[in-house]
């Protein structure tokens, strides 16, 4: 197939983008840098340096070029994505998440791209009403931009029914590590998420790292979150299109390892596979943070027979680990 990779360049995209081109497709990228990076493009893909709030461009770049031709499918991966920053800053994401996922469904409504693969995120359920998470949970985000990624989900369905678009949102829980090929050049920009910030402290990048309380109901009162390896979650998107495109129906469906690991639990594997101390500060607990996330993947095995291969925490850790030596090095 021919897909046009929105988002792209940075870190999920990169590895999507490598995926779709191991299986043989073409892929365009599509992507402003904001937080994407050069070192993430590969030479068989095009790149096109645009942004999703330039309509006009969008569209030029749906169309496709004589290179690339027309597109069979896109995969929607821009946003801004830090939950944290969305309760400061809700308009930023109003307007790159809302705004420019409506600029999208517009132009390929226009342009008449039928297959859309949507990065949703573990973040619209909210608070976990039981465990392991299903798709069937109720969704009530708890910050604005799990309750952007709910709103997209929800524009899909409109626009799947006016529009006869097919779509699979995947609601990612925690996505961590490197390509397990150790091909992907740029590391994560600005990180939130506990896995790179481990490895910046490992790298003396920062100086310590900050436990967001340590008093939760879980054995070593650290919380705990499933986390799924970035080339599984590449894998579920070649899985979702091939899905949607093969059976013209549309999909909404967790990628998760359905194992959790606490927070202590993770810092002590990466202290022993790095070799580095890792400095660790106890501090209070963020507001809306569960003690517990675990997400249940059966319907994502049902359905494309996806089950998460790498997701392990020596895993998890020792790619990351590769990555950035790479990097540093
Ligand atoms: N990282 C996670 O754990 C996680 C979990 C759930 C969902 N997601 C979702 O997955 C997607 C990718 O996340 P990521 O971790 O790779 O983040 P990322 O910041 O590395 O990637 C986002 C990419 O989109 C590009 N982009 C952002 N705004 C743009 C705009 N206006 N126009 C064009 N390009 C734009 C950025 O330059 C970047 O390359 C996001 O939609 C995010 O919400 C991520």
């Amino acid at each position: 197939m021919n897909i046009l990779v929105i988002g792209g360049a940075g870190y999920i995209g990169s590895h999507v983008t490598r995926e779709f081109l191991d299986q043989g497709h073409r892929c365009t990228v599509y992507d402003n840098l904001s937080s994407g990076l050069r070192e993430n493009l590969f030479p068989e893909a095009e790149f096109i340096h645009g942004d999703i709030h330039d309509y006009p461009g969008l569209m030029q770049a749906m169309k496709g070029s004589a290179k690339s031709g027309g597109f069979d499918a896109l995969i929607h991966l821009a946003a801004s994505k830090a939950a944290g920053e969305s309760m400061l800053k809700p308009e930023k994401y109003s307007r790159n998440n809302i705004m420019g996922t409506l600029n999208i469904l517009n132009a390929a409504s226009e342009i008449g791209i039928k297959n859309i693969v949507f990065s949703s995120s573990a973040a619209v359920y909210g608070e976990p009403e039981y465990l392991p998470i299903d798709e069937k949970h109720p969704t009530k985000p708890e910050n604005y931009y799990g309750f952007t990624k709910l709103e997209i989900e929800r524009f899909l369905g409109w626009y799947e029914k006016l529009r006869t678009m097919r779509y699979a949102c995947l609601r990612y829980f925690n996505a961590a590590g490197y390509d397990v090929k150790g091909r992907i050049k740029g590391l994560e920009q600005n990180p939130a998420n506990l896995l790179p910030v481990i490895m910046e402290a490992a790298c003396g990048m920062r100086t310590e790292i900050q436990i967001f309380g340590n008093d939760y109901d879980t054995p070593d009162g650290t919380c705990i979150r499933d986390y799924i390896h970035v080339s599984d979650l590449a894998i579920g998107h070649a899985a979702a299109l091939d899905y949607i495109s093969k059976n013209g129906k549309s999909l909404i469906v967790n990628l998760g390892s359905e194992t959790g690991s606490s927070v202590t639990e993770v810092v002590e594997i990466a202290r022993r596979l790095t070799g580095k101390p890792i400095p660790a500060k106890i501090v209070a607990r963020r507001p809306g943070d569960p003690a517990k996330l675990t997400a249940s993947s059966a319907f994502a095995h049902e359905t494309l027979g996806w089950r998460a291969q790498h997701s392990d925490m020596e895993t998890l850790i020792s790619t990351s680990w590769e990555a950035y030596r790479r990097h540093l090095s």
